[in-house]
């Protein structure tokens, strides 16, 4: 079995950026699967599907297409081939990919195709139910978080320098609302299994975070 070290976290713990340092300096590839369930939501909106239509997400999931390539900058992510990477990171799609990731007909997919892909090659994999059901198995657990207000900090600064409006209570509502969906589904909700080590980052910089999770990798594949 190729190395697989499985990452949760909610939302704005900065999963995306630390997992993507931590596997180039392990020289092994990362998998977003956020990514994949918001390229399904994009694709909801943009077709006018009700979010909150459990049939309707389902159905739509199941036709799409949904691929990863991994290139010198970073994943991309396709629907039906089509790279929607520099589509799925505004906060309406984020909504939609926590609202249609609360259907297991949709989860049921996306979990088959990343278990696919992290039997191929050594992946650390990040998203919400990676350690319970994407990679019970997987040799390193980790849950990544942060205080919802130092989270939400962090959003605000990496929004304001994109150069958008919201203003940081705006953002802090958005992620307890996004915490709170996906905290609190029926199925594989997010929560730290048993086995998986917390990694609480809230006095931790981005360095120390990678540092401290390298060291636990090490410790655990020694
Ligand atoms: O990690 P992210 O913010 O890009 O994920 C977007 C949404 O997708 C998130 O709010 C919940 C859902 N998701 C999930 O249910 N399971 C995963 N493995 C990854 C993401």
């Amino acid at each position: 079995m190729p190395l697989n070290i499985a990452m949760d976290g909610p939302v704005g713990a900065g999963k995306s950026s630390i997992a993507a340092e931590v596997a180039r300096r392990l020289g092994i590839l990362h998998l977003d699967t956020g990514a994949m369930y918001r390229a399904i939501g994009l694709t909801a909106l943009r077709r006018g599907v009700d979010v909150a239509d459990e049939a309707a997400a389902v159905a739509l999931s199941k036709e799409l297409d949904i691929s990863v390539a991994h290139e010198p900058d970073g994943q991309h992510t396709f629907v039906n081939g089509e790279d929607v990477t520099g589509l799925i990171r505004t906060p309406e799609v984020s909504m939609a990919a926590s609202s249609i990731s609360k259907y297991l007909g949709v989860r049921q997919g996306m979990v088959a195709l990343q278990q696919k892909l992290a039997a191929q090659t050594p992946m650390l994999v990040d998203g919400r139910d990676i350690c319970l059901r994407v990679l019970p198995n997987a040799t390193v657990k980790l849950y990544l978080t942060a205080s919802a207000e130092e989270r939400a900090r962090r959003r605000w600064l990496e929004m304001q320098q994109k150069g958008a409006s919201d203003t940081y209570e705006q953002v802090l509502e958005d992620l307890k609302k996004r915490d709170d969906q996906d905290m609190n589904r029926e199925v594989d909700p997010l929560r730290p299994t048993e086995d998986a080590v917390i990694v609480d980052s809230t006095e931790m910089n981005f360095e120390q975070v990678v540092e401290y999770i390298l060291a636990i990798v090490k410790e655990k594949t020694a």
